[in-house]
């Protein structure tokens, strides 16, 4: 049977995790996986979660299934979160994903279904596993421009040029914010001038949600999505509670559906149930649970909203402290762009070789497109990480 395979490329994030784990030296340096980092190089477990986790466990009676949809109140609460109340309700359907990625996929697949082989415009860069999604659920990727390599910002005219060109069997996945890989994302004008378009062409939007309260706020960070789902008759978003909530390994996510009426939401919401079934059948419910506990009450969500807070401003502080130190040091304002981008990531610009000489030499790891995640910039040695970077370009 196997004879006929050859291997299959891993996904580079997590073969990078892996090699990071297995180098023994003790002052490597970790801007790899997109996973928060508190100031000791732990990914923490949140408090809020650690309560809501204690009440989960002296609460819970059975283990029996929750059914397809998943839990409807962990739905419920992030449709609320997310989208703020800008679409009816009657035109929304939801299932929980196992994580973001969970969720994509069952958005995709149903996508694949109503267009077969259809387009899906992704961005250039984007995250490397929106392209193994899309052609599992039988759509064939297409890169628009995103990016100036220039400037470090949204190549906003080249994205245009395509965008406004797109037809209503086409699809347009976006981020919703905190752009992964590039750090560089629209701002509220880009945003409407997006929207604008789409409602032009008629092309399908599906938001992939997966930093929400990562760049600038929970509801700054929201504007996008919200703008989106309520001028187009229909759209998709998938959320991720995997950094938000820093509940990576527990897969909690949501699918969100917005059709034109009541009648086209119970299709797709069928058609979404009928993919889960038939490929993992039920969704983990532990993160989904422990979401739910946190966002429905006042005193927990509150405790989570400040610890997200905090997360982001240590990410944005580091941000800073970077761009300053590499400034300090080369007398150039080549690197102020870590500083104006937002979320967990920027692409630095730097080639392959550059990348792989700083992870041997230095012991500095990033993903090989020259991604750094900023919440691994330990805070004590942001000097000597900038006389690496400097270094290596020279
Ligand atoms: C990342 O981009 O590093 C994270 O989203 C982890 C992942 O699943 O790729």
């Amino acid at each position: 049977m196997f004879e006929t395979l050859t291997k299959a490329t891993l996904d580079k994030i997590f073969v990078l995790m892996a090699e990071y784990a297995a180098d023994p030296r003790t002052n490597k340096i970790d801007l790899g996986v997109g996973v928060y980092k508190d100031p000791t190089g732990l990914t923490p477990i949140m408090s809020a979660v650690r309560k809501a986790e204690q009440r989960l466990l002296d609460a819970a009676k059975t283990k029996t299934y929750v059914g397809v949809v998943g839990n409807r109140g962990f739905s419920a609460a992030v449709v609320e979160l997310a989208l703020g109340g800008v679409v009816d309700p009657k035109r929304i359907r939801t299932v929980n994903g196992a994580g973001g990625t969970g969720a994509l996929s069952i958005l995709m697949n149903v996508l694949g279904r109503a267009r077969p082989g259809g387009r899906l415009f992704v961005s250039d860069p984007s995250w490397p596993n929106h392209l193994p999604l899309a052609e599992m659920a039988g759509l064939k990727p297409h890169p628009y421009p995103y990016f100036d390599a220039q400037t470090r910002q949204v190549d906003f005219t080249a994205m245009m040029g395509v965008v406004d060109n797109l037809t209503p069997d086409d699809i347009f996945l976006v981020h919703g914010c905190c752009h992964n890989p590039t750090g560089a994302s629209l701002s509220r004008e880009q945003w409407d001038t997006v929207v604008e378009s789409l409602r032009r062409t008629g092309a399908f939007p599906l938001v992939d949600l997966s930093y929400l309260g990562f760049g600038d706020g929970l509801e700054e960070d929201a504007y996008g999505v919200r703008k989106v789902v309520s001028s187009v008759p229909e759209s998709m978003v998938s959320f991720s509670a995997s950094k938000n909530f820093g509940l990576y390994r527990e897969r909690a996510g949501v699918a969100i559906a917005i059709a034109r009426d009541e009648a086209g939401a119970e299709i797709v919401s069928s058609q979404m149930q009928n993919v889960i079934r038939a490929t993992i059948s039920q969704t983990p419910d532990h993160g989904a649970e422990v979401v739910r506990i946190i966002l429905e009450d006042k005193e927990l969500r509150a405790e989570w909203e400040a610890e997200l807070t905090q997360m982001r401003e240590r990410m944005k502080r580091l941000r800073i402290k970077l761009a300053e130190a590499i400034r300090q040091r080369s007398n150039s304002t080549d690197f102020d762009f870590i500083a104006e981008h937002s979320g967990m990531f920027s692409l630095l610009g730097l080639p392959p070789d550059v990348v792989e000489k700083l992870k041997v030499e230095d012991g500095v790891y990033m993903i090989n497109d020259s991604r750094i995640n900023v919440a691994g910039i330990p805070e004590d040695r942001v000097g000597e990480l900038a006389d690496y970077l400097l270094a290596a370009i020279r």
